[in-house]
């Protein structure tokens, strides 16, 4: 493995960008990684793997024309919220009666019926499926995004692990001494969640110039001819461990996808998942051909990638990948950096980046 350059320290300042505790988030190493790119010629980027939207954001703030995109629809919202959208917010009205029932309107009941003692509390149940039926409701697309962001966040911060991989609402609500965790943050309202988030989304808006769009797709449907993709999919670790952002998020994704929920679900298992869909990028078996067909599909583009020194396939592997459509391949380490929850620190950042 050649090394030719180190993650260098920020310059393009990301306070403004909301925290998230979401996995394998680049939301500390964005303004690296954009240092990394911009003395390259490029105006169009595609951010293909989006999640929080952190690398979009970086991106966006130094005025490139910005594609976010994500498979998943609740992380689509997301990249409407803070990448497309230049301007529009979440107005002090929307934001104060969010989970406030309207004189006259119908109100879904699924997320009290099927999740009653899994997640949340009865009542902050009754609170989800009433904030959920006025998010569909706000009619501007953008300021639509901020509440579901802010929803998502939400609902993220009351969550042990702030996850949905298992039923354990009894972490918090039994009453023993605990070893993790924090009880008061569990505990704190949606509301005053909500608020807090869509507030920081809000904050979080700019209009750099750059025409910014959000798209919800497989990246390997995505249409070739950006300068640049910045490529960042599911870590899969040493024991071949792939991150499974379906499965971990789906409360998220369902509620987004309120009216096909009950169809999605897969009733076998306590904590009610969406049924599994295929996840190649999260099985190491074929992650590395799913790599050559990506770089074959942007093989004209400036191409740069997030990895990990003990990823599947190796570094070594991938650059020998990337040397196939590109004649220039760097490949950067960066600092020791851990996942919010991985105890791996031998796992180091890397940067790839290949052009012609
Ligand atoms: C490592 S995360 C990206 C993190 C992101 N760079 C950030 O800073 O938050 C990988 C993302 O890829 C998305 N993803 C998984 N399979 C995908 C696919 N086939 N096409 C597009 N996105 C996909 C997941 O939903 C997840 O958000």
């Amino acid at each position: 493995m050649s090394s030719s350059g180190t993650l260098m320290p920020a310059v393009v300042s990301l306070a403004q960008f909301p925290r998230t505790r979401y996995q394998g988030s680049k939301r500390k190493l964005a303004a690296a990684i954009v240092e990394q790119l911009r003395d390259l010629e490029f105006t169009t980027v595609l951010d293909a793997f989006g999640g929080t939207g952190a690398v979009a954001y970086a991106l966006k703030r130094i005025g490139k024309h910005v594609t976010y995109n994500d498979v998943l629809a609740f992380n689509h919202q997301i990249g409407l919220a803070l990448i497309e959208d230049d301007c529009v917010r979440l107005g002090d009205e929307e934001i104060e009666s969010i989970g406030v029932r309207r004189p006259g309107a119908i109100y879904g009941d699924f997320i009290q019926r099927t999740f009653a003692g899994i997640y949340f509390t009865d009542e902050e149940n009754e609170w989800l499926d009433t904030a959920v039926g006025n998010t569909r409701r706000i009619e501007n697309r953008y300021s639509r995004a901020l509440a579901w962001f802010a929803l998502f966040q939400s609902a993220m911060v009351k969550r042990p692990y702030n996850l949905f991989h298992r039923s354990n609402l009894y972490m918090r609500t039994a009453d023993v001494t605990r070893s993790f965790g924090n009880k008061a943050t569990w505990d704190r309202s949606f509301q005053a969640y909500f608020r807090r988030f869509a507030n920081e989304a809000n904050a979080a808006l700019i209009d750099s110039g750059g025409l910014c769009r959000a798209i919800g797709r497989d990246a390997l449907d995505m249409e070739p001819g950006f300068d640049l993709v910045y490529i960042d999919t599911p870590y899969i670790n040493r024991a071949g461990v792939g991150v499974d952002y379906h499965h971990f998020y789906h409360f998220l994704e369902g509620m987004v996808r309120y009216d096909e929920w009950p169809d999605l679900i897969d009733r076998r298992f306590k904590h009610r998942p969406l049924a599994r869909v295929d996840q190649p990028w999260s099985d190491p078996r074929r992650c590395g051909e799913m790599f050559r067909r990506l770089f074959a599909r942007f093989r004209d583009s400036i191409l740069a990638v997030s990895y990990r020194s003990d990823g599947i396939p190796s570094v070594d592997e991938l650059a020998t990948m990337l040397r196939e459509v590109k004649r220039h391949v760097r490949v950067i380490d960066g600092p020791l950096y851990k996942y919010a929850l991985s105890t791996n620190s031998r796992s180091k950042e890397v940067l790839l980046i290949g052009r012609d």
